[in-house]
């Protein structure tokens, strides 16, 4: 079977008529924990997966930079000085190229503002992260571009300034107004262990998981319903957010806590205050898993992860009856925790179960999703991987 790194080799090859400097891969990200509370300055617990995109990536003298991948059938190319007459694309508009284009595109020019200049460059991308599936496929591609391009230009940026790198290009080249979380988990991600971040600060610390150990698995449960994060819901919630931290005078909802809810309930409408509800009990949430991971292991987070799903289902309404339905449904067949991940209105749940239920829980909500007349979901297992590198 050609892997993506096979494939990015191989279309690179077919672009150019010569071997690449280079192949450097970045993973996709399942957040075990915190959603939405990234923008927020608050706290997430993302884990990189195993399934990556690679860019091979080559050298070239005239200026320009060319980007191909194996999910689009013509390549994108243009001047590397041209680059800001493309970007920035206002939140919610088309992009100024195709939409795959402008994340390895954006993410040289983010670069450039960043100081970083070089010759032109040829790119040619793989990858066998699911697309649309809320499992950051786009941060594995700003991911594995940006630690190419930041060896061939040789900017020596270290990791997280490449993850800003990344969500700049996401918010001001793509124009999705995300968060950190996904650049960050994508960058910074290690076998084993998940990543407790602090987004105001991007303080970075690994709590290990030690899925196997305890004879623990992670279920990926892809509804295969199809989401965008540059449109609609995702930046609505978003402006609610903004507007719950301006009436309570704060700079943002991490300076809100659970203490302070009454008081916030009194102060807004009923829907700006449960979106902020779900943040503020969000945060907390994710500093109760640090501590029962750290004190007791996976085995004791499952009903945290079940009322963070309750809280996106009920107080933030990002949910969909396919993500209810999977985390309902694998519950139900013996999970000991389950929840939507990412940023919701479509994409995968993620379910903690005993490695012997795996097979149960996954035939489980199969069948649930037949009766339901859903589209069959996508079932896989995940283990926590290493985050960006270069591979050859
Ligand atoms: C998407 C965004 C992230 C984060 C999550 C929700 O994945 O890219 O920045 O906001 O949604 O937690």
């Amino acid at each position: 079977m050609t892997t993506p790194q096979d494939a990015a080799r191989t279309l690179f090859e077919k672009l150019t008529g010569h071997a690449p400097a280079g192949v450097w891969s970045a993973p996709g990200r399942v957040n075990l924990i915190g959603e939405h509370t990234d923008y927020n300055d608050g706290f997430v617990l993302p884990f990189a997966i195993p399934h990556r995109t690679y860019a091979a990536v080559g050298m070239r003298e005239d200026g320009r930079i060319r980007v191909a991948s194996t999910f689009a059938e013509e390549a994108v190319e243009v001047a590397l000085d041209e680059l800001n007459t493309l970007f920035p694309t206002a939140t919610g508009a088309e992009p100024a190229v195709q939409e795959w284009a402008a994340y390895p595109l954006g993410v040289a020019w983010a670069l450039q503002l960043a100081g970083a200049t070089g010759v032109g460059v040829d790119i040619a991308i793989a990858s066998d992260v699911p697309v649309g599936a809320g499992l950051s496929s786009s941060a594995a591609i700003e991911g594995a571009t940006a630690s190419a391009l930041n060896e061939l230009w040789d900017a020596q940026l270290d990791r997280s300034a490449l993850a800003r790198i990344g969500r700049r290009s996401e918010n001001e080249a793509v124009g999705a107004p995300t968060g950190i979380m996904d650049q960050m988990a994508s960058m910074l991600g290690e076998t084993d262990a998940a990543l407790f971040l602090d987004c105001r600060t991007l303080d970075a610390n690994l709590v290990p998981l030690s899925m196997s150990e305890t004879g623990l698995a992670i279920l990926v449960m892809d509804t295969r319903v199809k989401h965008a994060h540059s449109t609609g819901g995702y930046g609505e919630r978003r402006a609610s957010c903004e507007r719950g931290a301006a009436i309570m005078r704060v700079p943002s909802l991490r300076d809100v806590s659970v203490d302070d809810l009454p008081r916030a309930k009194e102060l807004m409408d009923d829907v700006t205050f449960r979106r902020v509800r779900h943040v503020v009990t969000e945060n907390q949430r994710v500093l109760d898993t640090v501590t029962a991971l750290r004190a007791q292991g996976p085995r004791a987070i499952g009903a945290l992860i079940v009322a963070s799903h309750v809280s996106m289902r009920d107080d933030f309404e990002i949910s969909i009856p396919e993500l209810d339905t999977a985390v309902e449904t694998a519950l139900t067949a013996g999970a000991i925790g389950a929840r939507m991940t990412g940023g919701g209105f479509g994409g995968a749940a993620i379910a903690l179960v005993e490695q012997g239920s795996v097979q149960q829980v996954s035939d489980a909500v199969t069948a649930a999703f037949a009766a339901s007349g859903f589209t069959a979901p996508h079932i896989f297992t995940v283990t926590p991987a290493a985050g960006a590198h270069r591979d050859s």
